[in-house]
């Protein structure tokens, strides 16, 4: 006999999950489909790599094989995520690195901060859209509700939008334990002016609820100067001394290192973050500290990041707006984040199903704004943050399956048999069996990036 959360994961979660994952074969060869569907700073990866290389840094002293002894995650890394958060996320709040706590990247290190915000059943508030990777957190791992905030999209970021937070609150069947929100925005690819976010946290502090802040875009700007009227700012800044208030960061996004799990919390509540300590202990690999330490970390890096790394990611977000624009679609205006969040078919179920048969068959997956809760149908997350060759070639793709939609009187099924795709996609080399479970996996180890 297994548990029952066992088996429900089993039985419904999981093939859920199968099905999704399945939507994006795994590789990145000319003739393989284009992915465009994950938030992966590959410039940042790619400079990463090459620094690595370059200076190789598995030279292992004897503790780094050793269990990891410091609570809350390795001291050394706390001081130099303090270091960033003081010069470039959040300057006008300082933060010590005992204020912080490390866990396996962002969303273990959620897992952990809702298994100690949330009794099962409490409920924790997100405006539509989001990640949907917070059901994880929240849902899933945790029991507890996620409370849909459903905002228009013309509305998102203003003030006004406290008024629906307001509603959802009184309507809310399940008791709110707290408010959650994502800054620079996944998949809208803004930031939340000041104000809205202090209309958020005023409206949180009225109701006494735990204020979460995402942050895990909070470094991925477009272009070097900062735009003026869109700054990001940390909510570790809103009310400085408040025990209330928790933000997550991780380097997977603006340092293009997804893969080695590393990500923080930084919260002025010790309770909150004893606790979060005691479940992300020993999550970090010891091999990852002097990893980050001496590679990732480093002030040359975070220069790369404010300026080559800005730079690639103002011209790829122009390469995809341009295109949009070419073709008089509708999209949000990005200035932060990896991707542009779009509306590429209509507003209905039958459109949107069609629409992504026929991405498929043209060789691009892009993320539909139904997986992130997106109240209406038709919109796409295209993340650009890919090797330049790979975008040029996914908005190529793109452009066949537009014009197929022109040609065929706008995202009607009927004549979906007879799409032929103008690219021979191999997707049978894309997948590599998973033991158990037989499914796509990444096969693209080692390769080596061009821009
Ligand atoms: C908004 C947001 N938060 C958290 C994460 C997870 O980050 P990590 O890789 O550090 O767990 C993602 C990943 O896509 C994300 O988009």
């Amino acid at each position: 006999m297994v548990s029952s959360i066992c088996s429900f994961r089993n039985d419904f979660i999981i093939p859920r999950l199968l099905e999704e994952h399945d939507k994006v074969p795994r590789d990145d060869r000319d003739q393989g489909p284009v992915d465009m569907s994950t938030a992966e700073n590959a410039f940042m990866k790619q400079k990463v790599l090459r620094t690595q290389h370059e200076r190789p840094y598995l030279s292992l002293a004897s503790y780094q094989l050793d269990y990891a002894e410091e609570i809350g995650g390795s001291i050394v890394i706390r001081e130099r995520l303090s270091a960033l958060f003081n010069e470039h996320i959040s300057p006008d709040s300082k933060t010590s690195a005992s204020e912080l706590v490390l866990g396996a990247g962002a969303q273990c290190t959620l897992d952990a901060l809702i298994e100690a915000l949330c009794d099962p059943g409490d409920g924790v508030m997100i405006a539509t859209p989001y990640w949907s990777g917070l059901d994880l957190s929240i849902s899933i791992r945790n029991n507890a509700k996620v409370i849909p905030v459903n905002i228009p999209l013309e509305q998102f970021f203003d003030v006004s939008s406290v008024d629906y937070y307001e509603r959802a609150f009184k309507s809310a069947v399940h008791p709110v334990k707290a408010v959650l929100v994502c800054n620079p925005h996944n998949p809208l690819g803004r930031c939340y002016p000041r104000a809205t976010l202090e209309a958020i946290w005023g409206f949180s502090q009225t109701n006494e609820l735990h204020y979460i802040s995402d942050e895990v875009y909070a470094l991925s700007f477009h272009g070097v100067s900062k735009p003026a009227v869109d700054t990001m700012v940390s909510a570790a800044g809103l009310h400085p001394s408040s025990g209330m208030i928790h933000v997550i960061y991780s380097l997977s996004k603006d340092f293009g290192c997804n893969g080695i799990r590393v990500g923080s919390l930084l919260s002025r509540s010790a309770k909150v973050r004893m606790c979060v300590a005691l479940s992300t202990h020993g999550q970090i690999s010891s091999l990852a500290i002097p990893f980050v330490d001496s590679v990732v970390l480093t002030d040359s890096m975070v220069t790369t990041l404010f300026t080559e790394s800005r730079t690639f990611m103002e011209e790829s977000r122009n390469l995809v707006t341009e295109f949009l624009d070419g073709r008089g679609i509708k999209f949000i205006p990005a200035t932060a984040g990896l991707f542009v969040f779009a509306k590429l078919c209509l507003n209905s179920t039958d459109s949107e199903r069609s629409f992504i048969m026929r991405l498929c068959k043209q060789g691009i997956v892009l993320a539909s704004g139904t997986s992130y809760h997106c109240q209406e149908l038709g919109w796409f997350r295209i993340c650009f943050a890919v090797e330049r060759s790979k975008l040029r070639a996914g908005l190529v793709r793109l452009g066949y399956v537009l014009d197929e939609l022109d040609a065929s009187g706008a995202g009607e099924n009927d004549q979906l048999d007879q799409v032929e795709p103008r690219v021979r996609v191999d997707r049978k080399r894309k997948l590599v069996a998973l033991d158990g479970c037989d499914k796509a996996k990444r096969s693209c180890v080692g390769k080596d990036l061009t821009f």
